[in-house]
């Protein structure tokens, strides 16, 4: 193991996203510290055990982020800055992929039969390493935890530095909950690159998982290749939002910024880009704009609050030049955009007369911004207007998530097929289900998370011929 880029010991601290109070001092994980967690992990391993056994952790698991919901969503709200509602749907979201993968754990044990004398066994890929991102402190951990322990799997994780809180409560839990050691190792640090070189270079680490941006996912995909391991990587979207002139208005807004409101736009599918019929913009934009203003703000953990803030100040203020630079580019302000600087607030900001090469509509911008393009349908049949909305939708190098809005079947079958995105929302844009493959294609990453195919990532198959 190389750790030489570790310092020995130090501490990092951990601020509430809001008033930017320290609200915990950690001590980085050492080498040993991870020498440590690889080796139990391994030993943990190669230790038989059975799919209904594992089925019971993730089972006990689900019980105690019940039982401790409000605790858990207190925690990711100080250090995430999301509202204590987004953070308690972020645990039952959680939860939702504990329980799915819980029912798929037993099926582990059961050879799969393909051929006379071929006998197909999945077994368990090896030590997981992964590494989370600070935007769902908890679900993304427990999306990927559930799939490895389901499948048999130990799980190394490194949680975002800004928010390893949560991580190290749901440790906790699972030792409430009765893991066996190796099970779980939390390693917190704010030295990324050292322990990410470590995660992804140690030969005894099978498979490497990762949710973050495109830039890092690259790098760390390309040190995998040293060891040869399993990769999957959720990385960055840049998700557009079609809608047609004969879409739903009131649903189309609603479900826009319900999209927003999760994670307050820092969320990997959330709406980026939208397009929007002109013959319906007008109804649109106003629409957006009485719900967007409606919405309450305040203390993040106040049970009414429904817009939360950033993770930092200088999200905040990077959203900030965002809009500034909207407006130089010649977008409009039709609300939000007033930021006081200092704040991890940012309100939630509509922009029209922005352009299809604008770079707010370019770049990803995880932040609370709503810029809408009209497209011209003046006297035009809805293929005509789909072909430009298809055009420009699938004009990036992003493939997560995409949104259309028709009231039109054949529209939706048409953007189905088009769309060149892993996932697809039709009249919905809010896509999250533990029954369903999350993840993307072109430079959104590869590797699915959840479905009834949520095992494969973590498996690999063995050919048995039987004696004859
Ligand atoms: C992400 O933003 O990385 C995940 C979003 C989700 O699961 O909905």
């Amino acid at each position: 193991m190389n750790s030489r880029s570790l310092s020995p010991t130090s501490t990092f601290d951990v601020y509430n996203s809001v008033t930017h109070a320290c609200i915990a001092t950690l001590t980085n994980a050492t080498g040993n510290d991870i020498e440590a967690a690889i080796s139990a992990a391994t030993v943990r391993y190669y230790t038989p055990s059975t799919g209904h056994a594992r089925q019971q952790m993730l089972i006990a698991l689900h019980d105690q982020l019940t039982e401790h919901r409000h605790e858990l969503a207190t925690i990711i709200s100080e250090e995430s800055g999301k509202t204590l509602g987004d953070a308690m749907a972020e645990i039952d979201y959680a939860n939702q992929y504990l329980s799915w993968f819980a029912q798929l754990a037993e099926s582990m044990d059961a050879p799969i039969e393909v051929a006379e004398k071929v006998e197909v066994w999945r077994e368990p890929a090896g030590v997981v390493g992964a590494i989370t991102p600070w935007n769902f402190p908890c679900a993304m951990i427990v999306r990927k935890l559930a799939a490895a322990i389901a499948a048999g799997c130990p799980f190394v994780v490194k949680p975002s530095e800004l928010t390893p809180l949560s991580a190290l409560k749901i440790a906790e839990y699972t030792q409430n909950a009765g893991w066996d050691k190796g099970w779980l190792a939390v390693l917190v640090s704010n030295q990324n690159a050292a322990v990410g070189q470590i995660l992804t270079t140690d030969p005894r680490i099978a498979k490497f998982t990762f949710t973050g941006s495109t830039r890092v996912g690259k790098l760390l995909s390309a040190q995998c290749a040293s060891s040869l391991k399993r990769v999957s990587l959720e990385l960055g979207g840049n998700a557009p939002m079609l809608v047609f002139g004969d879409a739903d208005i009131e649903l189309a807004v609603a479900q826009c910024v319900a999209n927003k409101q999760r994670g307050t736009g820092q969320t990997c599918v959330a709406v980026n880009r939208i397009y929007v019929a002109a013959s319906v913009a007008e109804a649109f934009t106003q629409a957006l704009v009485a719900r967007v203003s409606g919405l309450t703000t305040g203390d993040p953990l106040h049970p009414d609050t429904q817009v939360g803030h950033m993770i930092t100040f200088d999200a905040a203020n990077t959203t900030h030049n965002r809009v500034q630079q909207a407006i130089a580019q010649g977008a409009q302000v039709l609300c939000g955009g007033v930021y006081q600087a200092g704040s991890a607030y940012y309100p939630h900001t509509v922009l029209t007369r922005v352009q299809h090469d604008d770079d707010v509509v370019c770049e990803e911008i995880f932040g609370p911004l709503y810029p809408i393009i009209t497209i011209d349908d003046t006297g035009l049949s809805n293929d005509a207007v789909m072909e430009q909305m298809l055009k420009y939708a699938n004009d990036t190098q992003a493939g997560l998530a995409s949104y259309v809005f028709s009231a039109d079947n054949e529209v939706l079958a048409q953007c189905q097929r088009q769309l060149q995105y892993g996932m697809v929302g039709c009249n919905t844009a809010v896509l999250g289900n533990a029954a369903a493959p999350f993840g993307g294609i072109k430079q959104s990453g590869f590797g699915r998370e959840g479905g009834s195919l949520g095992l494969d990532d973590f498996t690999y198959l063995k050919y048995i011929k039987p004696n004859a």
